[in-house]
């Protein structure tokens, strides 16, 4: 086989970084505070989970790490779960228009695209990611838009608005200094009144104790006359660098009418 018909995955799947995790037991440090080393070139570089651009920035590192070294799953679980109920309503994937939020490198897309939905459209906040996208999985997305969705400006929300969603997506990137409430919020407001939402969450999310701002909106939105929920299942994201299970909710459901606005404030959600 020449490598011109080598696919893409396995191009980046080719270079192996040399990646040590620390001594130290991560499992007391916040998950977006643990870090590793990256050895490259003879310099060890100090990289936490949460230096995004530092990682896309590396063809195939993000994908050693957490899909290969800490066995993520998460893209094909909450991927599946949304086409169960797809089936369920007898609604063809093919004519899902979906917003992939906190889309980073394409994983989420990727596998969408695979499931043959009709429009997939990225946002991230950071360049680094859509960079990445572009480079590693060039034909998964009709368009990526580099975006805080906290505050959008009007062009781009236009924008947004024309690609008529009826899905959004989420994957492993809320809570934890990823995306807020506000920003998690206006995604929704994106996608039309019926519409669906696929994401997952960290168990304790669900938990009465837990106070932040995402897990209230989430607890907010099941118990909602907003959403019916059509799949809550806990299943297993990925390893902590300690090889320990850590456990998410994956969450699909239909909105079933049109989110008020001040819903945020009338749950007193911080923002
Ligand atoms: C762990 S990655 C998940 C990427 C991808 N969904 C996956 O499953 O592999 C989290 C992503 O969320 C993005 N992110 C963090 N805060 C965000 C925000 N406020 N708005 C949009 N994206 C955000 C990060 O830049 C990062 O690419």
């Amino acid at each position: 086989m020449s490598a011109h018909w080598i696919p893409i995955a396995c191009v980046i799947m080719l270079h192996r970084y040399r990646i040590q995790f620390p001594p130290a037991d991560s499992e007391k440090l916040e998950q977006d505070e643990v870090f590793f080393t990256l050895v490259e070139d003879g310099e060890s570089k100090r990289l936490r989970f949460h230096d995004y651009d530092e990682i896309y920035k590396r063809p195939g590192l993000y994908e050693q790490l957490f899909y290969e070294r800490l066995r993520c799953t998460s893209p094909e679980k909450v991927a599946d779960l949304l086409q169960r109920a797809l089936e369920t309503v007898r609604e063809p994937i093919s004519e899902l228009r979906v917003l992939d939020l906190g889309a980073g490198n394409g994983m989420m897309g990727e596998v969408l695209k695979r499931n043959g939905v009709a429009r997939l459209v990225g946002a991230d906040i950071i360049p680094e990611a859509r960079d990445a996208a572009y480079r590693d999985r060039s034909t998964v997305y009709d368009d990526y838009y580099v975006a805080d969705l906290v505050n959008l400006d009007p062009d781009k929300l236009e924008q947004l608005r024309e690609w008529r969603f009826d899905c959004l997506t989420c994957v492993a990137a809320l809570g934890f200094g990823d995306i807020p409430p506000r920003a998690f919020f206006n995604a929704m407001k994106l996608v039309r009144t019926d519409g669906w939402l696929a994401f997952n969450i960290k168990h304790s999310f669900l938990d009465h104790n837990e106070q932040g701002g995402f897990s209230r909106l989430v607890r907010e939105l099941i118990f909602s006359k907003y959403l019916d929920v059509y799949h809550l299942e806990l299943y297993r994201h990925r390893l902590s660098m300690e090889g320990t299970q850590l456990f998410y909710y994956a969450l699909v459901g239909r909105m079933t009418a049109s989110i008020p606005e001040d819903f945020l404030e009338k749950h007193g959600i911080e923002e």
